[in-house]
């Protein structure tokens, strides 16, 4: 990726984060947004050259214009745009969200995780357009599959797959759009904070990626390192040049899940549902 410069929403930890250091490792410069100032500040103080951080949250438009002049104005133009940022609903099934809270935790997941999505994507198409680059969002095996969280954050996510497809559809021939779907990854993932329900983050829950482990083909939850040389492989235009509208699995083979254990052990411990968030 030498030559090429990226922007990586959310790329303070977890998924985006390992990605940002394999960009960096392959020779790109980085352009990270996120909503966390401490461990943006962490990032650059282990990456200090070609990488820039701006502070900002995904549902602020300005805060997309703002790491697109940054990072354009430090290392020129930007060819590849990663949406990755979310949150997670914590698994709340509908029917444990009072109604009155309904709207307002729609609200922020949908605005977090689909309108944080085409607010940078809208932000980024014509300076990718002119660039020739691409468009990576973060999907997930909830893109996919029920199951790996409540209704609001499948919904969203399966929404993050109608996006990529049109905008494939729209951006053709200049942008190629695709998107990673990872399965259970090791991260702190957020829940909600807004209403009252879908609070707390994934890693504070103990024992859970052990039993999730036991439901995944392949036998172990990722580490976010395991999908980042999937990002490296979709913006480049050398590797990739026929690729676009693709939602890539990154599973451990969700999809090759023997069903009678599965169901069963779904039954016993809820852990299968976990495996896909
Ligand atoms: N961890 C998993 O098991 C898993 C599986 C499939 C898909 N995903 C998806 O991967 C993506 C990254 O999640 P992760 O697991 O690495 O979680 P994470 O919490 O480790 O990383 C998410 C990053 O996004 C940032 N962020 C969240 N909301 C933001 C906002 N409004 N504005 C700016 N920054 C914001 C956070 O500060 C954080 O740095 C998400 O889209 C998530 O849905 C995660």
């Amino acid at each position: 990726m030498r030559g090429q410069v990226a922007l990586v929403s959310g790329g303070a930890n977890g998924i985006g984060r390992a990605v940002v250091e394999r960009f960096l490792a392959e020779g790109a410069c980085v352009g990270v947004l996120d909503r966390q100032p401490d461990a943006l500040h962490d990032l650059r103080a282990e990456w200090s050259d070609r990488l820039v951080v701006v502070g900002g949250d995904v549902r602020d438009a300005a805060a997309h214009e703002a790491v697109l002049d940054a990072t354009s104005q430090s290392f020129g133009p930007v060819d590849t745009y990663v949406a990755n940022a979310g949150i997670h609903d914590m698994w709340t099934r509908l029917e444990d969200i009072p109604t009155d809270q309904l709207p307002a935790a729609f609200h922020e997941l949908f605005t977090v995780d689909v309108l944080g999505y085409l607010l940078g994507a809208r932000r980024m198409a014509s300076a990718l357009r002119a660039a020739r680059g691409s468009m990576i969002f973060t999907a997930s095996s909830s893109s996919r599959y029920a199951g790996g969280g409540g209704a609001l954050y499948v919904a969203a996510k399966h929404a993050v797959v109608g996006l990529v497809r049109q905008l494939a559809h729209e951006l053709a021939p200049d942008v190629r759009v695709n998107a990673i779907a990872p399965g259970a990854t090791a991260t702190g993932l957020s829940g909600l904070s807004d209403s009252e329900v879908g609070r707390g983050r994934l890693d504070e829950r103990p024992g859970l990626m052990d039993r999730v482990a036991e439901t995944v083909p392949l036998g172990f939850v990722a580490e976010p390192a395991d999908h980042a040389a999937l990002y490296v492989l979709l913006a480049s235009a050398t590797e990739a040049p026929f690729v676009t509208g693709a939602v890539l699995p990154s599973d451990g083979g969700l999809d090759v899940r023997r069903s009678g254990r599965h169901h069963r052990r779904q039954r016993m411990s809820g852990a299968s549902a976990a495996a896909q968030t």
